[in-house]
């Protein structure tokens, strides 16, 4: 079968949605994020602070480029489709949209210190959610609204879907 390929913000689960399917599908599970860490050998955190966010961005491409297309779950970064490489890439691929509102998002991450995009105090996110919401919904084969479902409800949507 196709790859699953799990997109949508932070906080909306796609580490722990792709977990599930990862087990309940008997498959391989690959996480963007982890790949780069693992190839460049650093925290996404360090990346961000040493050489800044475009450079993780050509990384998370990179991996992108090299995760496994079939019988594979994998999960992306929130920041996937910032760059229309990464967009054109995912359009023809399975892609599942986890839809999370902002009340939600927010208050999974309020005490979250670990991720560079969500802490920089200059950011807007609620903005940077409405502003790749349109991005998400067009590269998405499928969206799959996520508030109030529990991980199990979330991935039999899915299943149910693919
Ligand atoms: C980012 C999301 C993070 C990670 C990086 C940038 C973003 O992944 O790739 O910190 O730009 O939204 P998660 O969506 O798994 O938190």
């Amino acid at each position: 079968m196709d790859s699953i390929y799990l997109i949508g913000f932070m906080g909306s689960g796609k580490t722990t949605v792709a977990k599930w399917l990862a087990e309940k599908l008997q498959l391989p599970l690959q996480d963007t994020d982890d790949m780069v860490e693992q190839a460049y050998g650093m925290k996404i955190s360090d990346i961000f602070e040493a050489y800044g966010e475009e450079t993780f961005r050509t990384f998370e491409s990179q991996v992108l480029t090299q995760t496994k297309t079939k019988d594979c779950i994998v999960s992306t970064g929130g920041g996937i489709i910032e760059r229309d490489i990464n967009v054109n890439w995912l359009q023809n691929k399975q892609v599942i949209y986890l839809q999370t509102s902002w009340d939600v998002i927010f208050n999974r991450l309020k005490n979250d210190a670990t991720r560079p995009i969500w802490s920089d105090q200059k950011k807007d996110k609620q903005a940077l959610l409405r502003k790749r919401e349109s991005t998400y919904l067009q590269v998405a084969t499928y969206t799959v609204p996520t508030d109030g479902k529990t991980v199990e409800q979330i991935g039999s949507d899915i299943l149910d879907l693919i």
